[in-house]
């Protein structure tokens, strides 16, 4: 159906969006839930904040940003350089799950966004845990 509204509408477009990273990001800062991904981000979090934020926006049906600006965003490989297990990748999904419940967006939006999150964040895993 063309005239039906992209998850990008869903979420809110780009207020909503960035509301969203906003919150994610300042869970992942403070939370003790989040501790171990946040030692994760060593430079901090301003810069995964604006990528995230440029990603999404794309990923879900709104402006290219990111693809426009790095190119095809080979998610995997570009977070190789980062220790992520099955600890970081929870914590992950901890902060991004509290900040979908705390936002405007529809339940089942929600619900579907959780789904899909916790399918890229655990392809991101590249820690062998015993
Ligand atoms: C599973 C746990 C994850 C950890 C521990 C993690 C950690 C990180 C770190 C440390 C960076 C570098 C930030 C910087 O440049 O300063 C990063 C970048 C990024 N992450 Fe994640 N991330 C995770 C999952 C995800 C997921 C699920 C997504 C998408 C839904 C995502 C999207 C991105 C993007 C778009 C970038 C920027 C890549 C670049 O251009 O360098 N990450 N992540």
């Amino acid at each position: 159906m063309a005239d039906s509204p992209v998850i990008y509408d869903l979420i809110g477009g780009e207020q909503g969006l960035h509301a969203l990273v906003d919150r994610f990001y300042a869970l992942m800062d403070s939370a003790p839930e989040a501790r171990r991904v946040r030692a994760v981000h060593i430079d901090g979090l301003d810069r995964a904040n604006a990528k995230l934020f440029m990603f999404l926006s794309g990923w879900s049906g709104g402006p290219a940003l990111y693809t426009e600006k790095y190119g095809h965003p080979r998610l995997r490989q570009r977070h190789l350089p980062f220790l992520i297990g099955t600890v970081e990748r929870d914590e992950w999904l901890w902060c991004m799950s509290r900040a979908l419940d705390e936002s405007q967006i529809p339940p089942v939006t929600i619900e579907y966004l959780k789904g899909r999150f916790a399918e890229i964040a655990d392809f991101m895993r590249n820690r062998q845990e015993e």
